[in-house]
């Protein structure tokens, strides 16, 4: 049985998956003092609000579009990179907006989206034998003996990019590039020559229309933040808990001086973390540390999720029912989820469990081409997002968002869409990932189109 004593360090005394070894405990030790006393990341009340949000979408008054890398890499640490990928969320965020009617709450897998889960704790080429690569937090993706163990001064270098990052984010949210008047800007690049193109310009000169009539009504850029900032929070996967344990803080303003109440504990590491599905385990460490912490949080539902299960584990993430806390990410596959989601879905409804339902379909739609490159078939993320949205359909309950894998770049990884990509293509350099293979722009826009030509004309395959 779960303890009720929370405290930063509690998961210790509980079996963790997927967390390394680290051959040196003292620098593991020095690292994670010096993060303990870095600046948080994020500030609890930015948290706060983004639970504020989420409320909204358990009520179905708001959409949730959660994206970025699969994981970030020191290597492709640069400005053009986090501009991208925030402007295929601004992008695809303009066409849901236009087609649900509802404030969508952008969230970006970036700004500490390091860590990787692995399948196994091995990995073997032409006969030699080294531990996996677990994201450039962990270790390095270089197949060499040397660069594969575990270095703990990684969560340095992972905390000051994450900060750098998040630095560069907050400018381009509030200084004026997310302002809606730069909607066609958006479009510049290489997704002109895609198929997509087209289409957004002609939703962008509807958004000038829009403009044009609320600024005649004295509601401009220059009134109003709305039209001119943007909102994007930031979301990672709270693998390696020696570095959120480091960036676990008290918030001062929640302090209670007559109760002795010292605050609420956030981890400020970012504003929402989730558990993954290979360390969801009920009475594991990663369930136990996002137990204390107030963030929002997210958890992944793979196949073998039953309802018994997942009730257990709400009853131990939010045992208040608070909306906004909870949001489960389904992963079935486009091949499981109708037979799988409908029973889970049914069982929340039931015990009226105030979650948010949001689809990731990659994660259970992962293959092999036959030329060896790890893949995913647009075709398969289409359905399974089109299985989520029906199925919510005939349950009488909100499908609250969708996650992707997804980048801004004009990358080949995922095959499929409407340029046609092959297995053939990943072939011809344009394949960057060193996890997963994501949507490239063209790709992603496609998906935000055809989710809402769903979204407006229905569900149905
Ligand atoms: C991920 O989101 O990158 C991931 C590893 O997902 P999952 O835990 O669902 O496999
Ligand atoms: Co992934």
């Amino acid at each position: 049985m779960t303890s009720k004593i929370w405290s930063p360090n509690s998961w210790k005394q509980k079996p963790a998956q997927q967390i390394p070894t680290y051959p040196d405990p003292i620098k593991l030790d020095e690292v994670e003092t010096k993060l303990a006393t870095y600046p948080p990341l994020v500030f609890a009340g930015e948290a706060r609000q983004l639970k504020a949000r989420l409320a909204q979408v358990v009520e179905g008054k708001a959409f949730i579009l959660h994206g970025g890398d699969c994981a970030e890499s020191f290597s492709n640490f640069q400005a053009n990179t986090i501009r991208d990928n925030f402007r295929i969320l601004l992008q695809m965020a303009v066409i849901l907006t236009f087609t649900t009617k509802k404030p969508i709450v952008k969230i970006g897998r970036t700004a500490g989206q390091f860590a990787k889960p692995r399948s196994n704790d091995y990995e073997t080429i032409n006969g030699i034998t080294l531990p996996s690569y677990r994201g450039d937090i962990i270790n390095a993706f270089k197949f060499d003996q040397t660069d594969r163990v575990p270095d703990p001064e990684r969560m340095e270098r992972a905390y000051f990019q994450s900060a750098s990052t998040l630095n560069l984010l907050r400018a381009f949210s509030q200084g004026g590039y997310a302002d809606f008047h730069q909607v066609h800007a958006w479009n510049l690049d290489f997704v002109n020559q895609s198929p997509q193109a087209a289409r957004y310009e002609s939703l962008a000169t509807q958004l000038d229309g829009a403009l044009a009539f609320v600024a005649a009504l004295g509601i401009s850029s220059e009134t109003a933040s709305q039209i001119r900032e943007t909102e994007l929070y930031t979301s990672h996967e709270a693998l390696l808990l020696p570095y959120e344990q480091a960036l676990t803080r008290r918030d001062s303003t929640t302090v209670k001086p007559h109760d002795g109440y010292e605050g609420d504990w956030y981890d400020c590491s970012a504003h929402m973390l989730w558990i993954g599905e290979r360390t969801r385990q009920l009475e594991g460490a990663h369930v136990e540390f996002l137990r204390g912490v107030q963030n929002p949080i997210g958890l992944k539902c793979g196949p073998t999720m039953t309802p018994d299960e997942l009730i257990k584990l709400i009853d131990v993430l939010n045992p208040m029912n608070e909306p906004g806390r909870l949001t489960l990410i389904s992963r079935l596959g486009y091949d499981k989820i109708e037979s799988l989601l409908p029973s889970l879905v049914r069982r929340i409804r039931k015990e009226d469990r105030k979650v948010i339902w949001c689809c990731d379909p990659m994660h259970g739609n992962t293959t092999t081409a036959s030329n060896g490159y790890k893949t995913r078939n647009f075709k398969h993320i289409l359905s399974e997002v089109q299985s989520f949205f029906s199925i919510h359909q005939s349950e009488d309950t909100y499908a609250g968002g969708v996650h992707f894998e997804l980048t801004g770049r004009n990358v080949v990884e995922c095959t499929g869409g409407d340029q046609e990509i092959t297995e053939q293509n990943l072939a011809e350099g344009l394949y960057e990932t060193l996890c997963d293979p994501r949507l490239n722009a063209s790709q992603a826009l496609e998906l935000a189109f055809k989710l809402g030509i769903m979204l407006t004309q229905g569900f149905h395959k």
